[in-house]
């Protein structure tokens, strides 16, 4: 157990751990400290001997994130705003870029900034209380963390653009219809879903998980050909590391593979 300001890290199990975002009473909104608790969890699970996969949710029944901090965002000027938003777009990255799943556990609203944090994991497990949705277009602003570029790549242009221009909220299952979530259950269940993933995930080769997620990220950047390259050479790659000697020694021996982490 770590803890942040208004953010708990917690290991539920061997390699799986839980980040929450703790501000129940503001519905989990980001702002400037959330923000910056989230890149001081996530530095310090990569220091970490055991990380496989990270559940990231929110406090409370009711809210995974419901947003920026309208009250922090106010008074702004178009400088702290700037700011504001370079350091939401840096958490996005983080998390993007970390080299072990996280899966968010979208637990109740999941609007606006909350929306674009829940984007910027590699997938997204909720319930079926759960809401999503873009409404700056209300509070006079667009998106800020990303919303325009990752919903767009992640649902397509239309859903995006009728999700943002509208502001409207959709349920999950309409979310699971898009494409926006990848799994739906129950408040009781949520819990349990993520860690059979992240049980999953943890039994594979940590190397290949993290190159894998590097290879799909990156690509959506990139032209198909390219795209292809790195694969090829981040394939490679992989045969000069343990994890593919005993994968495929254990596969031919017929016995479960056990990867430690390097
Ligand atoms: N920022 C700050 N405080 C927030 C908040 C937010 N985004 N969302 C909710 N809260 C606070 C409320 O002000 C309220 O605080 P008080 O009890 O002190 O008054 C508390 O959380 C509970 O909220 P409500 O009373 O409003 O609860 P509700 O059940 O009536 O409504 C809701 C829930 C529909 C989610 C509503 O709170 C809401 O619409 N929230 C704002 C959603 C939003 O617009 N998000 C986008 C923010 S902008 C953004 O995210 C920009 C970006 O991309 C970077």
């Amino acid at each position: 157990m770590a803890s942040f300001t208004d953010l708990q890290l917690e290991q539920l199990e061997p390699g799986i751990w839980c980040c929450t975002i703790d501000r129940p009473k503001a519905l989990n909104a980001l702002n400037g400290t959330v923000l910056s608790s989230l890149l001081e969890a996530f530095a310090w699970l990569q220091q970490q001997d055991d990380v496989r996969a990270v559940l990231l949710t929110g406090a409370g029944e009711k809210a995974f994130v419901a947003g920026a901090d309208i009250a922090a965002m106010q008074t702004m000027t178009p400088l702290q705003a700037r700011e504001f938003s370079q350091l939401g777009m840096q958490v996005m990255a983080t998390i993007e870029q970390f080299p072990v799943p996280v899966i968010a556990l979208v637990n109740g609203y999941c609007l606006g900034g909350g929306c674009e944090l829940a984007l910027s994991c590699d997938f997204i497990l909720a319930s079926d209380t759960a809401s999503f949705g873009q409404p700056e277009v209300a509070l006079g602003i667009p998106p800020g963390f990303g919303g325009t570029q990752r919903l767009a790549r992640i649902v397509g242009k239309n859903h995006a653009l009728s999700m943002i221009l509208t502001g409207e909220r959709i349920n999950a299952a309409e979310a699971l219809r898009i494409q926006l979530c990848n799994q739906v259950t129950e408040p009781s269940q949520l819990l349990e879903l993520g860690l059979s993933y992240g049980r999953k995930i943890a039994a594979n080769s940590p190397t290949a998980v993290a190159l894998a997620k590097e290879l799909i990220h990156k690509g959506q950047n990139l032209d198909l050909q390219y795209g292809c390259q790195m694969e090829t050479e981040l394939f490679a790659l992989s045969f000069s590391g343990a994890d593919q000697t005993e994968g495929m020694t254990a596969f031919l021996k017929r016995r479960s593979a056990t990867f430690s982490l390097s």
